[in-house]
């Protein structure tokens, strides 16, 4: 074989192995989610990671980032334009229409979890192919919706302990409401159409809202001065506004009105909100998500009120470590060592009878020397190391140490479960 052939091959740039140390850690907090879902009634939906590139022009617009720039996009073999799912809604909506979920029942909440594709540019917290957990909640525009989806955006965090996250939202008005300011916003911009980025200057003419997303400085400087959408909110839009915060404010959930919040895709409507973690520098997005009560008629379904978020995986587990979480309660772990080889087989019948009760275990292989296999027990923090030995296999009875205390004790083989649920305190 060639030189070339034999150079190990890595992933590729924005994708990440999740690899077994971390898998735990992601199990959890996928089990702890999927629990909180199920109490809010949400039912769990699947939908495939490729899918033809209309669906995600037509529902996230051709205009944004994600759709101009960041998709990977690709033609398959019989010549059909295909994109990996840059996000879960777009597709959610697809499933409803096509299989009519909405015939179901009149309010219904759809929830998933998976893996999305952006081509952006890697950077800390910001991956190529990243999980999102979301939902859908279809049916009714009324505010409560809203208020609904944020106790459970609230209720996901809470079960896996984040605390130190602030909660943005804003609204985004009718559509004429948003045609009113954008000729206001305009006029105010393009006064200062020379001092802004290149991006931005870009984005007066395709999609002036994202202006507010630029992270430029000097963006930021003239954008911080500019009229707020919130002052071109007509009596609707304001009322549906007040009725999220009083609910808000009575249930307890913090929160700041945050103008700035726009959201970068198209098929946002109406109220918005942002979940952001101070620990994690310029992507500090942890979860978003809004109302999009047009989206599902303008991909051929009935009108139907709707409303939904994702959160980042990735992003949540930096903000674990952020906020100084452990979640992880992995299963204290009991080792299995002997005295000599020729106990290898006694001790394997053992450790499989004793695996087979529900305790994490793990054995000695070939290794002969108790020391080694103590260092080894002591390497994968194991709890308690059951000793088989000559004289301990003639008196039918195994030496039982606990790591933390070094403390050992003889035990009958019929007594092995008891005393490991005693040293264990289970
Ligand atoms: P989004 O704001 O584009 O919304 O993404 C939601 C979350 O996914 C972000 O807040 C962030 O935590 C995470 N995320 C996005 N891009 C990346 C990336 N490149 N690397 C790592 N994490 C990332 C949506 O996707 C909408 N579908 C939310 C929604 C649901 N709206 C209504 N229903």
């Amino acid at each position: 074989m060639s030189e070339i052939r034999k150079t190990p091959l890595q992933s590729l740039k924005g994708m990440e192995d999740i690899l077994p140390s971390e898998v735990s850690l992601w199990q959890e907090v996928e089990r702890r989610f999927r629990e909180v879902f199920q109490s809010f009634n949400f039912e769990e939906i699947r939908t495939p990671v490729l899918e033809p590139i209309e669906l995600f022009k037509r529902s996230i617009g051709e205009e944004t980032d994600i759709v101009a720039k960041e998709m990977f996009a690709f033609k398959d073999r019989g010549d059909r334009d295909l994109a990996l799912r840059p996000e879960m809604t777009a597709s959610v909506v697809r499933s409803l229409i096509q299989h009519r979920l909405w015939e179901r029942a009149k309010n219904f909440g759809l929830f998933y979890w998976g893996p999305m594709y952006r081509a952006e540019r890697p950077q800390k917290g910001r991956k190529r192919e990243f999980y999102q957990a979301g939902c859908e909640l279809f049916g009714t525009s009324h505010p409560y919706q809203d208020v609904l989806l944020i106790t459970l955006l609230v209720s996901l965090l809470k079960s896996i302990g984040l605390e130190k996250y602030e909660l943005k939202i804003n609204h985004l008005g009718t559509l004429e409401e948003r045609k009113k300011y954008f000729e206001v916003l305009k006029s105010y911009l393009e006064s200062y159409r020379a001092s802004l980025s290149p991006d931005s200057q870009k984005r007066l003419e395709t999609n002036i809202l994202r202006i507010f997303d630029s992270k430029i400085e000097n963006d930021l400087r003239i954008t911080e001065g500019a009229p707020k959408l919130l002052d071109f909110l007509g009596e609707k839009s304001q009322g549906e506004l007040n009725v999220i915060e009083a609910e808000l404010k009575k249930l307890g959930i913090a929160y700041r009105l945050e103008p700035r919040i726009v959201r970068g895709l198209d098929y946002y409507s109406g109220f918005v909100f942002e979940a952001v973690h101070p620990s994690l520098g310029a992507q500090d997005a942890i979860g978003g998500g809004g109302r999009y009560d047009q989206l599902v008629e303008n991909l051929g379904g009935p009108a139907l009120g709707a409303s939904g978020f994702s959160l980042g995986i990735e992003r949540i587990l930096m903000s674990l470590e952020g906020d100084g979480q452990s979640l992880l309660n992995i299963k204290p772990l009991v080792y299995f060592a002997s005295l000599s080889p020729d106990y290898f087989g006694a001790l394997h019948s053992l450790r499989c009878r004793i695996a087979a009760l529900g305790f994490r275990t793990e054995a000695n292989s070939l290794e002969p020397s108790l020391k080694k296999q103590l260092a080894q027990a002591s390497k994968l923090s194991a709890q308690v190391t059951v000793i088989l030995g000559e004289d301990e296999m003639k008196k039918d009875i195994v030496l039982m140490k606990d790591m933390t205390t070094g403390t050992q004790k003889e035990t009958a083989f019929d007594k092995i479960e008891e005393t490991l649920r005693e040293m264990m305190g289970k």
